[in-house]
């Protein structure tokens, strides 16, 4: 194998710790901005793929906006200097101080999930004497192909509103004078890889909106979601995501309105390449029939694999071998699902090599825990 990556970690850094190429990050901001520049169009960070304030600065900077689903997360959007309206908050179980702290802070839009999550909207901020600004989120019903564990848009998933279930819910919002209806929103799963399924969610869109522009409803926003997969199979065949194929998609087959804005809350497409997690070799292990590198991270630190049985390529930062060897790669944590790859092939390995779980930096630090009573890994960037 051809060791071909490297980075520059300063002396001495504990591990595990997550690297993030701010390079890479400033870059793939720039190419996002550059793909999306049709008019209406306006992108959010779902900042769920990655909260960590070195990687929040560089996004406030690219100006765009955030799609919270906590209120922890407005917060921390808030705390990195977002501007309020500009931070959609989204989330099928909001709390009603979640709820307030969204109203207090007039954030742009709040995206519901029910109908009796409308109620408490409505009632909260008829106590506060304001007029929440809401979009429904609707349920497409589409199979994006991708994990069950990250696939949203079917059904019988808990999110949205199902499109039949969905026209006595935007007249009670037209009626109401604590609701302000801003428009529909949609979100049909996460690592979609193939055009079909934006295509599919573009004709339900357009059928909808014919649907209630024939009633005289018009909404001023239609939000997409996020979703656009990344290549963890080669990251560095493509380490910015295909923007153009995907923006252009929407441009193509989304019937906007004159004056109608399309939001999009990506993501994984744009923090997971620029992080890697680095974990140092503790031992490497004979089996009877296999060999195991066992490395100071575990599922604590990165879960992608035991989760969702996702795969995260491996590198030998420090060996210098030319001979390849086949492990299993495997962290400390007393679990059975603690593996990181099997029968990798890494050049000789020995204790104290640096190994690089590579596109770790969407759902990785921020999905760490403390699980047996481990600290949380540490970040350091470029
Ligand atoms: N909008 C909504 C309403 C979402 O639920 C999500 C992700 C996004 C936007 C952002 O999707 P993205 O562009 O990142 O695909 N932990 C899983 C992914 C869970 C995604 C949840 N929702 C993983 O590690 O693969």
């Amino acid at each position: 194998m051809v060791q071909n990556f490297s980075m520059n970690l300063p002396n001495g850094v504990r591990t595990p710790v997550y690297y993030y190429d701010t390079k890479l990050l400033d870059r793939t901001l720039g190419v996002l901005n550059d793909m999306s520049n049709y008019p209406g169009f306006k992108v959010h960070y779902a900042i769920k793929a990655n909260a960590n304030p070195l990687i929040l600065k560089h996004i406030l900077n690219s100006g765009l906006g955030v799609d919270a689903v906590s209120g922890g997360e407005i917060q921390a959007a808030l705390n990195a200097g977002f501007s309020p309206d500009k931070i959609v908050f989204a989330g099928v179980g909001k709390r009603d101080d979640e709820i307030q702290l969204a109203l207090v802070h007039g954030i742009e839009c709040l995206n519901v999930e029910s109908e009796a999550e409308l109620d408490v909207i409505e009632s909260i901020a008829a106590s506060m004497g304001v007029k929440a600004p809401v979009a429904l989120r609707v349920n497409p019903n589409i199979d994006a192909h991708t994990h069950s564990y990250i696939t949203t848009g079917l059904a019988e998933n808990k999110f949205g509103i199902s499109v039949e279930m969905l026209e006595p819910i935007v007249y009670r919002c037209v009626a109401s004078h604590h609701i302000d209806l801003r428009g529909l929103h949609f979100h049909i799963g996460s690592q979609i890889t193939e055009s079909d399924p934006f295509r599919m969610l573009c004709n339900v869109v357009n059928n909808l909106q014919d649907y209630y522009g024939n009633l005289g409803i018009n909404f001023p926003i239609i939000n997409v979601g996020g979703g656009l997969g990344v290549n963890y199979d080669n990251p560095d065949a493509e380490p910015i995501p295909d923007f153009r194929t995907y923006f252009s998609l929407f441009h193509k087959y989304m019937h906007l309105r004159p004056g109608q804005e399309l939001h999009f809350e990506l993501g994984r497409s744009i923090v997971a390449q620029c992080g890697t997690l680095v974990s140092r070799v503790l031992y490497v292990k004979k089996g009877l029939n296999k060999k195991f590198v066992i490395v100071d991270a575990g599922m604590t630190d990165l879960i992608r694999p035991a989760l969702y049985q996702a795969h995260h390529e491996i590198r030998n930062m420090t060996s210098l071998s030319s001979e390849e060897e086949t492990y299993d790669v495997v962290g400390p944590i007393c679990e059975s699902s603690d593996v990181f790859d099997r029968d990798v092939k890494l050049p000789i390995t020995k204790r104290g090599d640096l190994l690089a779980f590579r596109t770790a930096g969407a759902y990785g630090e921020i999905m760490a825990s403390r699980y047996n009573c481990r600290e949380l890994p540490g970040s350091i960037s470029d």
